[in-house]
């Protein structure tokens, strides 16, 4: 903080840049808790731009904790199928079930007993409280993290300076409107104190900010070491039989849980695609396949780890399916591929099944 400058006018400059800039999102349209705390764990990973469509689209299907709490888990994962971070929807459906099994419906006003669901976490429950019950609770999401270590040129990375980060937000929260306050540092952070080249010139609060009275912006947040996602090569095949194809869907616990794919998996050392697609597929559904020609190479990142993979057209040469290695499997036709939530790379091949498929 510029000591020249009065502390305290702070959050009255930020909350009248906020109201007067009125970014208007859906889930600014509602105190309904249910929504808003949906929002926030969707805008967890997801930029507004690409949560919205999701939001609108989910709201519309499952309106209540009710419904949510009702819907089979791959009803959830359908309406969630390309946002990432499967596991955020999984606990969202958990919870809701908890909130109506255990407190009758009603989303707890208590942060500590909010906390307790599964997937409420320190940003969540702070975003919630403050947001539709008017808690005066910091959230410190990836945003609020930058504005606040350039205000304050905190020099070390985080979550070493969460907790200086959490004190200056509780010390300058507006404790009437919390839900604005959080709301404004998270909108500032994604619209002027963005990553790369912030927009320092016209920010609202750049007389409070020590960086940019230093000309230290570039310096701050201090750097975090990334670290380097996994990656492992993959082979799958598009296994065929009267023009129908075999998904399987991925065992519920573990990375992509309840999702469905086309059967395969790593390449071990001293194998190779043909031999791993074979195996795979004998080992996880009980099928013998032969693969007959090499059909396309994708890569695809997920959230914690990267894949290249060989996808081979297989003929189907008997063997009873059965979910072996797997939750469940279908035959299906590739104009079907909608009605089940794949994960994010199956959907790059989703072109060659269709073009390999009679009508
Ligand atoms: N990111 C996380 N929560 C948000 C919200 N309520 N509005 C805009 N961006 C957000």
């Amino acid at each position: 903080m510029n000591s020249s400058v009065e502390k305290n006018t702070f959050p009255l400059e930020l909350m009248n840049w906020y109201l007067h800039k009125g970014y208007d999102f859906p889930w600014r349209n509602t105190s309904d808790p249910y929504s808003i705390w949906l929002s926030e764990v969707m805008l967890q990973q997801a930029r507004v731009s690409t949560a919205s469509p999701y939001y609108l689209h989910w709201i519309s299907a499952l309106p209540d904790i009710h419904s949510v709490a009702e819907a089979p888990i791959d009803n959830i994962l359908k309406l969630w199928e390309g946002l990432g971070y499967y596991g955020r929807a999984r606990n969202f459906h958990k919870a809701c079930k908890i909130v109506i099994e255990k407190h009758g419906g009603v989303i707890p006003r208590d942060p500590l007993e909010f906390s307790k669901l599964p997937g409420v976490g320190p940003y969540i429950c702070a975003a919630v409280m403050s947001i539709a019950f008017n808690l005066p609770i910091p959230a410190a999401d990836g945003n609020a993290i930058r504005v606040i270590s350039r205000m304050n040129s905190i020099d070390s990375p985080y979550p070493k300076s969460k907790k200086r980060i959490i004190t200056f937000l509780s010390g300058h929260i507006d404790t009437i409107s919390p839900g604005y306050f959080n709301q404004a540092i998270m909108d500032l952070g994604r619209e002027i104190c963005t990553y790369k080249n912030p927009s320092c010139y016209i920010c609202p609060v750049n007389i409070y900010c020590c960086s940019y009275v230093n000309n230290t912006v570039d310096k701050f947040p201090a750097n975090i070491k990334k670290v380097s996602r996994p990656h492992h090569n993959v082979a799958v095949g598009l296994i065929w039989k009267d023009n129908r194809i075999l998904i399987s869907k991925r065992n519920d616990s573990g990375l992509l849980g309840g999702l469905w794919e086309f059967p395969g998996g790593k390449i071990r050392s001293g194998e190779n695609g043909t031999s791993c697609v074979v195996r795979e597929a004998q080992k996880t559904l009980n099928v013998l396949v032969v693969p007959v020609a090499f059909v396309k190479q994708i890569k695809h990142a997920y959230s914690h780890f990267s894949i290249t993979v060989d996808a081979y057209s297989c003929t189907f040469r008997g063997g009873h399916p059965r979910a072996l290695g797997c939750a469940d499997f279908r035959w299906i036709h590739p104009r079907e591929t909608g009605q089940f939530a794949f994960h994010g790379a199956c959907h790059k091949l989703f072109d060659k099944i269709l073009e390999t498929a009679s009508v």
